[in-house]
Protein backbone atom coordinates (compact mmCIF):
# COMPACT_ATOMS: atom_id res chain seq x y z
CA UNK A 1 0.00 0.00 0.00
CA UNK A 2 1.04 3.38 -1.05
CA UNK A 3 1.59 6.16 2.09
CA UNK A 4 -1.67 8.23 0.54
CA UNK A 5 -3.56 5.07 0.97
CA UNK A 6 -2.52 4.16 4.60
CA UNK A 7 -2.97 7.89 5.20
CA UNK A 8 -6.71 7.13 3.72
CA UNK A 9 -7.27 3.82 5.56
CA UNK A 10 -6.27 5.72 8.87
CA UNK A 11 -8.53 8.20 8.40
CA UNK A 12 -11.46 6.32 7.54
CA UNK A 13 -11.12 4.49 10.63
CA UNK A 14 -10.53 7.16 12.71
CA UNK A 15 -13.94 8.95 11.17
CA UNK A 16 -15.85 5.61 11.38
CA UNK A 17 -14.58 5.36 15.27
CA UNK A 18 -15.67 9.14 16.02
CA UNK A 19 -19.26 8.60 14.31
CA UNK A 20 -19.10 5.37 16.55
CA UNK A 21 -18.46 7.43 19.63
CA UNK A 22 -20.67 9.98 18.80
CA UNK A 23 -23.95 7.65 18.01
CA UNK A 24 -22.93 5.49 21.32
CA UNK A 25 -23.10 8.94 23.77
CA UNK A 26 -26.53 9.82 22.15
CA UNK A 27 -27.32 6.68 22.78
CA UNK A 28 -26.50 6.51 26.45
CA UNK A 29 -28.22 10.66 26.55
CA UNK A 30 -31.26 8.60 24.96
CA UNK A 31 -30.98 6.23 27.98
CA UNK A 32 -30.72 8.44 30.59
CA UNK A 33 -33.00 11.17 29.52
CA UNK A 34 -36.00 11.48 31.84
CA UNK A 35 -34.16 9.43 34.76
CA UNK A 36 -32.40 12.96 35.68
CA UNK A 37 -32.97 14.09 39.09
CA UNK A 38 -36.23 16.14 39.23
CA UNK A 39 -37.37 14.54 36.20
CA UNK A 40 -41.24 14.12 36.18
CA UNK A 41 -42.17 11.02 35.41
CA UNK A 42 -45.98 11.45 34.66
CA UNK A 43 -46.15 15.26 33.20
CA UNK A 44 -45.20 16.36 29.89
CA UNK A 45 -41.90 17.97 29.90
CA UNK A 46 -39.62 18.82 26.98
CA UNK A 47 -36.81 16.04 26.15
CA UNK A 48 -34.31 18.70 26.48
CA UNK A 49 -33.86 22.51 27.09
CA UNK A 50 -36.14 25.40 28.08
CA UNK A 51 -40.22 25.64 27.64
CA UNK A 52 -43.34 27.62 28.74
CA UNK A 53 -46.49 27.94 27.90
CA UNK A 54 -48.57 25.86 25.80
CA UNK A 55 -49.72 26.80 22.70
CA UNK A 56 -52.53 25.61 19.84
CA UNK A 57 -53.81 23.31 22.30
CA UNK A 58 -56.19 21.70 19.46
CA UNK A 59 -57.42 17.73 19.08
CA UNK A 60 -57.62 16.74 15.16
CA UNK A 61 -58.32 13.14 13.56
CA UNK A 62 -57.29 11.26 16.70
CA UNK A 63 -54.69 13.69 18.31
CA UNK A 64 -54.30 15.86 20.74
CA UNK A 65 -51.93 18.51 19.74
CA UNK A 66 -49.50 20.58 22.29
CA UNK A 67 -47.49 22.62 21.19
CA UNK A 68 -45.42 24.96 23.44
CA UNK A 69 -42.78 27.95 24.04
CA UNK A 70 -39.78 26.35 23.53
CA UNK A 71 -35.94 27.51 23.39
CA UNK A 72 -34.17 25.03 21.66
CA UNK A 73 -30.67 26.21 22.43
CA UNK A 74 -30.49 26.47 26.27
CA UNK A 75 -32.70 26.02 29.76
CA UNK A 76 -33.35 29.47 30.23
CA UNK A 77 -35.64 31.16 27.74
CA UNK A 78 -34.77 32.76 24.78
CA UNK A 79 -35.83 33.48 21.01
CA UNK A 80 -38.96 31.96 20.86
CA UNK A 81 -40.11 28.67 18.91
CA UNK A 82 -43.10 25.99 18.68
CA UNK A 83 -42.50 22.94 20.04
CA UNK A 84 -44.36 20.04 19.28
CA UNK A 85 -46.11 17.40 20.38
CA UNK A 86 -48.85 14.68 20.13
CA UNK A 87 -50.94 12.10 22.01
CA UNK A 88 -53.99 10.18 21.42
CA UNK A 89 -54.74 9.85 25.15
CA UNK A 90 -53.52 13.11 26.79
CA UNK A 91 -51.54 11.19 28.96
CA UNK A 92 -48.79 9.67 26.64
CA UNK A 93 -46.94 11.89 24.20
CA UNK A 94 -45.03 11.82 21.49
CA UNK A 95 -42.24 14.05 21.02
CA UNK A 96 -42.02 15.57 17.45
CA UNK A 97 -39.81 18.50 15.44
CA UNK A 98 -40.48 22.04 15.66
CA UNK A 99 -43.36 23.00 14.04
CA UNK A 100 -42.43 26.79 14.47
CA UNK A 101 -39.23 28.69 13.78
CA UNK A 102 -38.48 32.32 14.19
CA UNK A 103 -38.73 34.69 10.72
CA UNK A 104 -38.54 38.07 9.38
CA UNK A 105 -41.63 39.36 11.43
CA UNK A 106 -39.79 37.72 14.49
CA UNK A 107 -40.16 35.24 17.34
CA UNK A 108 -42.97 33.11 18.03
CA UNK A 109 -44.56 34.01 21.08
CA UNK A 110 -47.96 32.18 22.29
CA UNK A 111 -51.03 31.49 20.59
CA UNK A 112 -53.96 28.71 19.24
CA UNK A 113 -54.96 26.76 16.57
CA UNK A 114 -58.05 25.27 14.95
CA UNK A 115 -59.56 23.07 12.31
CA UNK A 116 -60.64 25.27 9.72
CA UNK A 117 -63.12 22.64 8.86
CA UNK A 118 -65.39 25.01 6.37
CA UNK A 119 -61.88 26.35 4.55
CA UNK A 120 -62.63 29.76 5.26
CA UNK A 121 -58.99 30.52 4.55
CA UNK A 122 -58.86 28.68 1.54
CA UNK A 123 -55.90 27.16 2.24
CA UNK A 124 -57.29 23.70 2.39
CA UNK A 125 -55.89 21.35 -1.00
CA UNK A 126 -57.39 17.98 -2.12
CA UNK A 127 -59.80 18.28 0.60
CA UNK A 128 -57.95 18.41 3.21
CA UNK A 129 -59.05 20.86 6.36
CA UNK A 130 -56.05 22.68 7.58
CA UNK A 131 -54.53 23.05 10.88
CA UNK A 132 -54.42 27.18 11.16
CA UNK A 133 -52.13 28.21 13.99
CA UNK A 134 -52.36 32.04 14.95
CA UNK A 135 -49.66 33.30 17.28
CA UNK A 136 -47.62 36.65 18.25
CA UNK A 137 -44.67 37.87 16.75
CA UNK A 138 -42.44 39.44 18.59
CA UNK A 139 -39.95 41.84 16.73
CA UNK A 140 -36.87 41.77 18.63
CA UNK A 141 -35.42 44.96 16.80
CA UNK A 142 -38.65 46.87 16.79
CA UNK A 143 -38.57 46.12 20.64
CA UNK A 144 -34.50 47.06 21.35
CA UNK A 145 -34.74 50.29 18.99
CA UNK A 146 -37.51 51.36 21.72
CA UNK A 147 -40.26 51.10 19.22
CA UNK A 148 -43.91 50.11 20.93
CA UNK A 149 -45.48 47.92 18.07
CA UNK A 150 -42.58 45.31 18.22
CA UNK A 151 -45.69 42.39 18.55
CA UNK A 152 -48.60 41.58 15.69
CA UNK A 153 -49.92 38.53 15.05
CA UNK A 154 -49.87 36.23 12.45
CA UNK A 155 -51.16 32.94 11.02
CA UNK A 156 -50.07 29.51 9.72
CA UNK A 157 -51.65 26.46 8.52
CA UNK A 158 -50.52 22.61 7.87
CA UNK A 159 -52.05 20.32 5.48
CA UNK A 160 -50.63 17.25 7.37
CA UNK A 161 -52.38 17.53 10.52
CA UNK A 162 -49.37 19.89 11.68
CA UNK A 163 -45.87 17.77 10.81
CA UNK A 164 -44.90 20.50 8.61
CA UNK A 165 -46.49 23.91 8.44
CA UNK A 166 -46.08 27.00 5.73
CA UNK A 167 -46.43 30.52 7.42
CA UNK A 168 -49.06 33.14 5.82
CA UNK A 169 -47.58 35.44 2.90
CA UNK A 170 -49.74 38.08 4.27
CA UNK A 171 -48.58 37.95 7.28
CA UNK A 172 -48.88 39.72 10.16
CA UNK A 173 -52.83 39.60 10.11
CA UNK A 174 -53.46 41.81 12.92
CA UNK A 175 -50.79 44.71 12.73
CA UNK A 176 -50.20 46.95 15.81
CA UNK A 177 -51.30 50.16 16.66
CA UNK A 178 -48.60 51.15 18.81
CA UNK A 179 -49.32 48.66 22.32
CA UNK A 180 -46.39 47.53 24.21
CA UNK A 181 -47.80 44.40 25.02
CA UNK A 182 -50.34 42.77 22.70
CA UNK A 183 -50.23 39.16 22.36
CA UNK A 184 -51.41 35.82 22.97
CA UNK A 185 -54.36 35.43 20.56
CA UNK A 186 -56.77 32.55 21.42
CA UNK A 187 -59.61 31.90 18.44
CA UNK A 188 -62.19 29.59 18.62
CA UNK A 189 -65.45 29.49 16.05
CA UNK A 190 -68.80 31.10 17.22
CA UNK A 191 -71.20 28.86 15.44
CA UNK A 192 -74.28 31.10 16.09
CA UNK A 193 -72.65 33.68 14.36
CA UNK A 194 -70.92 31.63 12.35
CA UNK A 195 -67.44 33.91 12.65
CA UNK A 196 -64.28 33.49 14.33
CA UNK A 197 -63.46 35.01 17.58
CA UNK A 198 -59.53 35.96 18.53
CA UNK A 199 -58.90 37.30 22.07
CA UNK A 200 -55.77 38.60 22.96
CA UNK A 201 -54.57 40.86 25.36
CA UNK A 202 -53.45 44.50 25.34
CA UNK A 203 -51.56 45.69 29.03
CA UNK A 204 -54.05 45.63 31.02
CA UNK A 205 -57.23 44.33 29.41
CA UNK A 206 -58.34 42.26 26.60
CA UNK A 207 -59.59 42.94 23.37
CA UNK A 208 -61.94 41.21 21.10
CA UNK A 209 -61.60 40.54 17.35
CA UNK A 210 -63.83 38.70 14.77
CA UNK A 211 -62.73 37.11 11.03
CA UNK A 212 -64.81 34.86 8.12
CA UNK A 213 -61.43 33.60 7.04
CA UNK A 214 -58.63 34.00 9.90
CA UNK A 215 -56.92 36.66 7.37
CA UNK A 216 -58.63 39.40 8.07
CA UNK A 217 -59.92 40.83 11.72
CA UNK A 218 -62.34 43.46 13.14
CA UNK A 219 -62.23 44.92 16.23
CA UNK A 220 -65.22 44.00 18.40
CA UNK A 221 -64.78 45.47 22.31
CA UNK A 222 -62.38 45.58 25.26
CA UNK A 223 -62.73 44.07 28.95
CA UNK A 224 -61.15 44.57 31.95
CA UNK A 225 -59.64 47.53 32.11
CA UNK A 226 -61.69 48.01 35.94
CA UNK A 227 -62.01 44.34 36.69
CA UNK A 228 -60.01 41.63 38.51
CA UNK A 229 -56.26 41.59 39.49
CA UNK A 230 -53.64 43.56 37.59
CA UNK A 231 -50.85 43.70 39.77
CA UNK A 232 -48.57 43.10 36.77
CA UNK A 233 -49.31 42.57 32.90
CA UNK A 234 -52.01 40.86 31.59
CA UNK A 235 -51.50 37.53 28.90
CA UNK A 236 -52.42 34.01 27.68
CA UNK A 237 -56.34 34.59 27.72
CA UNK A 238 -58.81 31.98 26.45
CA UNK A 239 -62.43 32.48 26.17
CA UNK A 240 -65.00 29.54 25.90
CA UNK A 241 -68.86 28.35 27.32
CA UNK A 242 -69.35 26.56 30.18
CA UNK A 243 -72.42 24.51 31.56
CA UNK A 244 -73.46 24.85 34.72
CA UNK A 245 -72.72 21.51 36.34
CA UNK A 246 -76.40 19.74 36.79
CA UNK A 247 -78.28 23.02 35.18
CA UNK A 248 -79.17 23.93 31.43
CA UNK A 249 -77.31 27.27 32.41
CA UNK A 250 -74.30 28.22 30.37
CA UNK A 251 -72.14 30.71 31.22
CA UNK A 252 -68.91 32.20 29.50
CA UNK A 253 -65.47 32.10 31.24
CA UNK A 254 -62.73 34.62 30.82
CA UNK A 255 -59.24 32.91 31.75
CA UNK A 256 -56.61 35.84 31.69
CA UNK A 257 -52.81 35.01 33.19
CA UNK A 258 -51.08 37.45 35.19
CA UNK A 259 -47.77 38.57 35.76
CA UNK A 260 -46.94 39.55 38.61
CA UNK A 261 -49.86 39.64 41.08
CA UNK A 262 -51.15 36.47 42.14
CA UNK A 263 -52.38 35.90 45.24
CA UNK A 264 -49.20 34.12 46.39
CA UNK A 265 -46.68 36.22 44.44
CA UNK A 266 -45.08 36.03 40.93
CA UNK A 267 -47.74 34.56 37.90
CA UNK A 268 -50.99 33.04 38.70
CA UNK A 269 -54.47 32.38 36.68
CA UNK A 270 -57.56 34.59 37.35
CA UNK A 271 -60.95 34.19 35.50
CA UNK A 272 -64.15 35.86 35.22
CA UNK A 273 -67.91 34.23 34.56
CA UNK A 274 -69.75 36.48 32.68
CA UNK A 275 -71.94 36.85 28.87
CA UNK A 276 -70.46 36.85 25.67
CA UNK A 277 -73.43 37.70 22.71
CA UNK A 278 -70.43 37.07 19.87
CA UNK A 279 -69.26 40.60 20.23
CA UNK A 280 -69.10 41.77 24.20
CA UNK A 281 -68.07 40.14 27.35
CA UNK A 282 -69.63 41.31 30.22
CA UNK A 283 -69.34 39.88 33.99
CA UNK A 284 -70.34 41.82 37.29
CA UNK A 285 -67.08 40.11 38.38
CA UNK A 286 -65.04 43.17 40.08
CA UNK A 287 -62.72 41.26 42.17
CA UNK A 288 -60.72 38.34 40.67
CA UNK A 289 -60.94 34.42 41.25
CA UNK A 290 -58.31 32.53 40.77
CA UNK A 291 -58.01 29.24 39.09
CA UNK A 292 -55.73 27.66 41.25
CA UNK A 293 -54.08 29.02 44.46
CA UNK A 294 -50.58 27.44 44.21
CA UNK A 295 -47.73 29.25 42.85
CA UNK A 296 -47.04 26.71 39.78
CA UNK A 297 -50.10 26.89 37.10
CA UNK A 298 -49.72 29.69 34.75
CA UNK A 299 -50.50 30.49 31.10
CA UNK A 300 -52.68 27.99 31.12
CA UNK A 301 -55.04 27.37 28.40
CA UNK A 302 -58.03 24.78 26.93
CA UNK A 303 -57.97 22.50 24.04
CA UNK A 304 -60.24 23.63 20.59
CA UNK A 305 -62.22 20.71 18.88
CA UNK A 306 -62.69 18.30 22.43
CA UNK A 307 -65.24 15.87 21.25
CA UNK A 308 -67.85 16.27 23.49
CA UNK A 309 -67.07 19.57 24.46
CA UNK A 310 -65.00 18.85 27.15
CA UNK A 311 -63.20 21.32 28.49
CA UNK A 312 -59.66 20.77 28.83
CA UNK A 313 -57.16 22.97 30.33
CA UNK A 314 -53.32 22.78 30.71
CA UNK A 315 -51.02 24.86 32.48
CA UNK A 316 -47.24 25.79 32.66
CA UNK A 317 -45.96 24.35 35.81
CA UNK A 318 -43.79 26.98 37.25
CA UNK A 319 -43.78 30.83 37.74
CA UNK A 320 -41.85 33.78 35.98
CA UNK A 321 -40.39 34.71 39.71
CA UNK A 322 -37.57 31.80 39.72
CA UNK A 323 -38.79 29.65 36.55
CA UNK A 324 -35.11 30.42 34.96
CA UNK A 325 -33.36 29.38 38.28
CA UNK A 326 -35.17 25.81 39.32
CA UNK A 327 -32.55 23.11 40.10
CA UNK A 328 -32.69 20.94 37.16
CA UNK A 329 -29.97 20.41 34.39
CA UNK A 330 -30.57 19.28 30.95
CA UNK A 331 -34.63 20.56 30.43
CA UNK A 332 -36.75 23.56 32.16
CA UNK A 333 -40.42 23.40 33.37
CA UNK A 334 -43.21 20.88 32.87
CA UNK A 335 -46.99 21.43 32.61
CA UNK A 336 -49.50 20.63 34.60
CA UNK A 337 -51.66 17.40 34.03
CA UNK A 338 -54.48 18.01 31.51
CA UNK A 339 -57.55 18.72 33.65
CA UNK A 340 -61.04 19.19 33.04
CA UNK A 341 -62.90 22.20 33.71
CA UNK A 342 -66.16 22.43 35.14
CA UNK A 343 -68.48 25.02 36.40
CA UNK A 344 -70.40 25.36 39.95
CA UNK A 345 -72.22 27.34 41.89
CA UNK A 346 -71.61 28.02 45.14
CA UNK A 347 -74.45 30.54 47.13
CA UNK A 348 -75.20 32.10 44.24
CA UNK A 349 -71.63 32.16 43.02
CA UNK A 350 -69.76 30.86 40.07
CA UNK A 351 -66.94 28.74 40.51
CA UNK A 352 -64.90 27.19 37.83
CA UNK A 353 -63.30 23.95 39.28
CA UNK A 354 -60.42 22.14 37.38
CA UNK A 355 -59.74 18.47 38.13
CA UNK A 356 -57.24 15.71 36.52
CA UNK A 357 -58.77 14.22 33.36
CA UNK A 358 -60.05 10.76 33.45
CA UNK A 359 -57.62 9.36 31.37
CA UNK A 360 -54.69 10.04 34.02
CA UNK A 361 -56.92 6.97 36.27
CA UNK A 362 -54.98 4.51 33.11
CA UNK A 363 -51.53 5.26 35.11
CA UNK A 364 -52.22 4.12 38.52
CA UNK A 365 -51.18 0.98 39.27
CA UNK A 366 -50.15 -0.93 42.27
CA UNK A 367 -51.95 -0.06 45.92
CA UNK A 368 -49.09 1.20 47.94
CA UNK A 369 -51.60 1.44 51.04
CA UNK A 370 -55.00 0.51 51.56
CA UNK A 371 -57.84 2.25 52.89
CA UNK A 372 -56.01 3.19 56.66
CA UNK A 373 -58.29 5.45 59.11
CA UNK A 374 -56.70 8.21 61.19
CA UNK A 375 -59.21 8.81 64.20
CA UNK A 376 -59.52 12.28 65.68
CA UNK A 377 -57.34 13.11 68.04
CA UNK A 378 -54.73 10.74 66.51
CA UNK A 379 -51.57 10.98 64.56
CA UNK A 380 -50.61 7.96 61.62
CA UNK A 381 -47.22 7.92 60.02
CA UNK A 382 -46.89 6.04 57.02
CA UNK A 383 -43.59 4.85 54.96
CA UNK A 384 -44.25 4.86 51.64
CA UNK A 385 -42.23 3.56 49.31
CA UNK A 386 -42.89 5.40 46.50
CA UNK A 387 -44.46 7.95 48.01
CA UNK A 388 -43.10 10.65 44.98
CA UNK A 389 -44.58 9.16 42.32
CA UNK A 390 -48.10 8.62 43.56
CA UNK A 391 -52.12 9.67 43.62
CA UNK A 392 -53.13 9.68 47.51
CA UNK A 393 -57.19 9.87 47.84
CA UNK A 394 -58.78 11.06 51.13
CA UNK A 395 -62.12 11.68 52.34
CA UNK A 396 -63.09 13.64 55.70
CA UNK A 397 -65.58 15.57 57.37
CA UNK A 398 -62.25 16.90 59.89
CA UNK A 399 -61.47 20.28 59.66
CA UNK A 400 -58.12 21.03 61.44
CA UNK A 401 -55.56 18.65 60.17
CA UNK A 402 -51.87 18.31 58.80
CA UNK A 403 -50.54 15.87 55.86
CA UNK A 404 -46.61 16.33 56.36
CA UNK A 405 -44.31 14.91 53.58
CA UNK A 406 -41.06 14.08 54.46
CA UNK A 407 -37.59 12.34 53.59
CA UNK A 408 -35.06 10.52 55.88
CA UNK A 409 -33.02 14.06 55.72
CA UNK A 410 -36.39 15.64 57.31
CA UNK A 411 -37.10 18.13 54.45
CA UNK A 412 -41.07 18.63 55.10
CA UNK A 413 -43.76 19.75 52.40
CA UNK A 414 -46.74 20.62 54.58
CA UNK A 415 -50.34 21.00 53.74
CA UNK A 416 -52.29 22.70 56.31
CA UNK A 417 -56.28 22.73 56.57
CA UNK A 418 -57.53 25.22 59.38
CA UNK A 419 -60.74 25.90 60.12
CA UNK A 420 -60.91 28.84 61.88
CA UNK A 421 -59.43 30.91 58.99
CA UNK A 422 -61.26 28.57 56.33
CA UNK A 423 -57.86 28.00 54.90
CA UNK A 424 -55.65 25.98 52.91
CA UNK A 425 -51.90 26.58 53.64
CA UNK A 426 -48.78 25.07 51.39
CA UNK A 427 -45.76 25.42 53.57
CA UNK A 428 -42.54 24.59 51.14
CA UNK A 429 -40.29 26.07 52.87
CA UNK A 430 -38.31 23.45 54.63
CA UNK A 431 -39.41 21.71 51.05
CA UNK A 432 -35.90 20.51 49.98
CA UNK A 433 -33.87 23.18 47.57
CA UNK A 434 -35.44 26.15 47.67
CA UNK A 435 -32.53 28.61 48.33
CA UNK A 436 -31.85 28.87 44.06
CA UNK A 437 -34.08 31.96 44.50
CA UNK A 438 -35.47 34.50 47.23
CA UNK A 439 -38.70 34.10 47.17
CA UNK A 440 -39.10 30.27 46.27
CA UNK A 441 -39.30 29.29 49.97
CA UNK A 442 -39.42 32.46 51.40
CA UNK A 443 -43.40 32.28 53.01
CA UNK A 444 -46.67 29.71 52.85
CA UNK A 445 -48.42 29.42 50.29
CA UNK A 446 -52.67 30.13 50.99
CA UNK A 447 -56.05 29.39 49.83
CA UNK A 448 -59.36 30.47 51.14
CA UNK A 449 -61.94 27.34 51.49
CA UNK A 450 -64.85 29.17 51.32
CA UNK A 451 -66.13 28.27 48.09
CA UNK A 452 -66.09 24.19 49.60
CA UNK A 453 -69.54 23.45 50.41
CA UNK A 454 -70.74 21.88 54.13
CA UNK A 455 -69.79 18.06 55.24
CA UNK A 456 -67.27 15.92 53.51
CA UNK A 457 -64.58 16.63 51.60
CA UNK A 458 -62.62 14.49 48.80
CA UNK A 459 -58.56 15.39 48.49
CA UNK A 460 -56.74 14.13 45.85
CA UNK A 461 -52.97 14.48 45.97
CA UNK A 462 -50.65 14.12 42.70
CA UNK A 463 -46.82 13.89 43.51
CA UNK A 464 -44.29 13.80 40.99
CA UNK A 465 -40.71 14.19 41.21
CA UNK A 466 -40.49 17.88 41.81
CA UNK A 467 -44.29 18.87 41.89
CA UNK A 468 -46.90 18.56 44.05
CA UNK A 469 -51.09 19.55 42.65
CA UNK A 470 -54.08 19.02 45.54
CA UNK A 471 -57.44 19.39 44.29
CA UNK A 472 -60.42 19.31 47.07
CA UNK A 473 -63.83 18.38 45.91
CA UNK A 474 -63.29 18.25 42.22
CA UNK A 475 -60.63 20.62 42.02
CA UNK A 476 -63.37 23.57 43.54
CA UNK A 477 -59.76 24.79 45.11
CA UNK A 478 -56.34 24.02 43.62
CA UNK A 479 -52.84 24.01 44.44
CA UNK A 480 -50.00 23.31 41.96
CA UNK A 481 -46.75 23.71 43.69
CA UNK A 482 -43.10 22.74 42.43
CA UNK A 483 -40.40 21.27 45.32
CA UNK A 484 -37.03 20.15 45.04
CA UNK A 485 -36.54 17.80 47.92
CA UNK A 486 -32.72 17.05 48.23
CA UNK A 487 -34.15 13.21 48.86
CA UNK A 488 -37.29 11.81 47.71
CA UNK A 489 -39.97 12.25 50.38
CA UNK A 490 -41.42 8.46 51.67
CA UNK A 491 -43.22 9.39 54.74
CA UNK A 492 -46.46 10.70 55.01
CA UNK A 493 -47.60 11.70 58.36
CA UNK A 494 -51.31 12.43 59.07
CA UNK A 495 -51.72 14.66 61.95
CA UNK A 496 -55.52 14.76 63.09
CA UNK A 497 -54.82 15.10 67.02
CA UNK A 498 -57.14 18.70 66.54
CA UNK A 499 -59.47 16.52 64.53
CA UNK A 500 -63.11 16.17 65.75
CA UNK A 501 -63.83 13.56 62.75
CA UNK A 502 -61.88 10.80 61.70
CA UNK A 503 -59.75 11.24 58.11
CA UNK A 504 -60.18 8.57 55.83
CA UNK A 505 -56.86 7.60 53.29
CA UNK A 506 -58.81 6.14 50.66
CA UNK A 507 -55.62 4.91 48.64
CA UNK A 508 -51.98 5.51 48.00
CA UNK A 509 -51.08 4.12 44.57
CA UNK A 510 -48.23 4.50 42.10
CA UNK A 511 -48.58 6.64 39.07
CA UNK A 512 -46.74 4.69 36.18
CA UNK A 513 -44.22 6.36 34.32
CA UNK A 514 -45.23 7.73 31.00
CA UNK A 515 -41.46 8.05 29.14
C1 LIG B 1 -46.51 34.06 29.18
C2 LIG B 1 -45.73 34.78 28.09
C3 LIG B 1 -46.64 35.20 26.96
C4 LIG B 1 -45.70 35.28 25.79
C5 LIG B 1 -44.74 34.14 26.07
C6 LIG B 1 -43.34 34.40 25.63
O1 LIG B 1 -45.75 33.24 29.98
O2 LIG B 1 -45.04 35.88 28.64
O3 LIG B 1 -47.35 36.38 27.21
O4 LIG B 1 -46.36 35.14 24.57
O5 LIG B 1 -44.78 33.93 27.46
O6 LIG B 1 -42.56 33.25 25.75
Amino acid sequence: MNKLVIGCVIMAVFVACKEKKVEVSKQQVEKSRYKEEYRPQFHFSPQEKWMNDPNGLVYNKGVYHLFYQYYPEDIVWGPMHWGRAVSKDLVHWEHKSIALFPDEHGLIFSGSAVVDKKNTSGFAENGEAPLVAIFTYHSMEGETTGRKDFQTQGIAYSLDNGDTWTKYAGNPVIPNEGIKDFRDPKVFWHEPSENWILTLVAGDHAKFYTSKNLKDWTHLSDFGKSQGAHGGVWECPDLFPLQLEGSDEEKWVLIISVNPGAPNGGSGTQYFVGNFDGKTFTSDQKEPKWLDYGTDNYAGVTYNNVPGNERIFIGWMSNWDYAKVTPTTTWRSAMTVPRQLSLHKVEDDYYLANYPVDEMDTLTSSTLIDQVEVAAGATDTLQVEGLNQSEIQLKTTAKNFQLLFKNELDEVLVLDIDSKNQTLTVDRTLSGKVDFQEDFGARKHVAPLKNLKEGSHQFKILMDWSSMELFIDQGLVSMTEQVFPSSPYTTLVIDNKDGKEPIIVQSIKNIKSIW
